[in-house]
């Protein structure tokens, strides 16, 4: 599917994105282990959180998703020896957050699953659960030395450890903190810097201790899980796309309401301050252990920044539009540490670079990063988004607001990964 964008007069409006997508995601898998009924407000309705259901009900989870979308998901969990073992591959579709946790999951049950993704997926390295998981005592397989999907995992009896990340992912985090729920000891995960901690805030809403202190996390074994119903606010890498779109010039102006402004997740703002931008939060509430505000981005006169280091897993799927961005501030903007960025949906520090200079950007790409010089002009043309990468074609959807003439962005359809609506509420906000 083509997505064609027209240049912008203004960007301006206030608006609602849809749920948070690593929310929603644990929310249904916590829910599916727990005892009791789960409701999930504000459930992210996009294919990624989609396959998590699929997968849920393919383990035997009774999951209730209305046809009025204003109407919660409905969970029935029966605990962890209420999972079944399926009897054909789980399928994963695009989503490597969905694989990720549930080889969590899947780690202390005692048989043996398949778990299948697209295209995208089946180029995400696997090892870095594989290795963790099997210092627990689960056995699992892929493709290659990376461990790539097709993914066959054979639970065990699983043994707490304590495990540095080489790598900092909330997804690796996650998985080994759920083996550790099922795992004889402590479990510890110590993190080379603080990524999202979605799932230590959610445990402890379904009533499990999560003990932190420094850049440790420690679980003991739990098992129980109690349900309990949760609000998913706003997805702030949702919201991305429209507090950029506001940034790109000066006394252009974006609401966002009841955006998740968990500091985990803030790194977007802080840039967007450091570059010239404005970024106020008002009307601060909490739900389930997340906060979240109402959040108002406003442009100004846009100058380079430098964006790494433990700021890097604040940020991580906001880089691309943030490069975007670059291309409008005076000066050089360097990201960097990002290397993380080449094993995402798509190798996105290649992709993004590629197609911004198709628009007329000035990127240098590096290893973990790029150098962007600013400000260039831009000049639209057709752009390809990879098969199943959403922030890539998001963000060129965004670059067409400032591109002078008509931008076509080709396989925009990937866009329902996360946000359906994000093509109608672009055009909502702009003139
Ligand atoms: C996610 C963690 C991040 C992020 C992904 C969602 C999560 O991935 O990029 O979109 O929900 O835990 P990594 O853990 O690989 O950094």
């Amino acid at each position: 599917m083509n997505l064609t964008i027209q240049p912008a007069r203004r960007v301006s409006g206030t608006l609602t994105v849809p749920g948070n997508k690593s929310i929603s995601h644990r929310a249904a898998i916590f829910g599916a282990l727990a005892h009791g009924t789960t409701r999930i407000e504000n459930f992210l309705r996009a294919s990624d959180t989609l396959s998590t259901l699929a997968c849920l009900r393919q383990l035997g989870v009774y999951v209730t998703l209305p046809d009025d979308a204003t109407q919660p998901v409905v969970v029935e969990g029966k605990g962890w020896d209420s999972l079944v073992q399926p009897s054909s591959p789980l399928d994963c579709g695009n989503s490597g957050t969905t694989m990720r946790l549930l080889l969590g999951v899947l780690a202390g049950r005692p048989w043996e699953a398949v778990l299948i993704g697209d295209h995208s997926l089946n180029r995400r390295p696997m090892d870095r659960v594989q290795q963790p998981l099997a210092l627990m005592g689960a056995e699992m397989s892929g493709e290659g030395d990376r461990c790539l999907p097709p993914i066959t995992l054979r639970g065990g009896n699983l043994q707490g450890i304590t495990y540095a990340l080489p790598v900092a992912s909330a997804q690796v985090k996650s998985a080994v903190l759920l083996a550790g729920l099922q795992a004889a000891g402590e479990t510890v995960v110590i993190e080379p810097s603080p990524t999202r901690d979605h799932t230590e805030r959610m445990l402890e809403a379904f009533g499990v201790p999560v003990q932190q202190g420094g850049a440790r996390i420690c679980v003991s074994r739990a098992p129980q899980l109690t349900a309990t119903d949760v609000f998913v606010s706003g997805d702030i890498s949702s919201a991305a796309y429209f507090f950029v779109a506001a940034a790109l010039r000066p006394d252009w102006e974006i609401t966002v309401r009841e955006v998740g402004v968990n500091p985990t997740r803030t790194g977007i703002l802080d840039v967007l301050r450091s570059m010239g931008a404005t970024a106020v939060l008002s009307n601060e509430r909490a739900s389930g252990g997340e906060s979240y505000a109402d959040v108002t981005v406003r442009g100004g006169a846009l100058k380079a920044t430098e964006i790494g280091g433990a700021l890097i897993p604040r940020l991580i799927d906001e880089l691309p539009v943030l490069a975007l961005l670059a291309t409008q501030a005076e000066g050089q903007t360097i990201i960097r540490d990002a290397s993380e960025m080449r094993v995402k949906e798509s190798d996105r520090i290649a992709v993004i670079t590629a197609e911004l200079r198709k628009l007329g950007a000035e990127i240098e790409e590096k290893p973990d990063g790029m150098i962007i010089t600013g400000p260039t002009p831009l000049v639209g043309t057709t752009v390809t988004s990879p098969l199943g990468d959403h922030r890539i074609a998001m963000t060129l959807a965004v670059a067409g607001l400032i591109a002078a003439g008509e931008t076509t962005i080709e396989n925009a359809e990937a866009i329902h990964t996360s946000f359906p609506n994000f093509a109608a509420l672009l055009d909502e906000i702009r003139d």
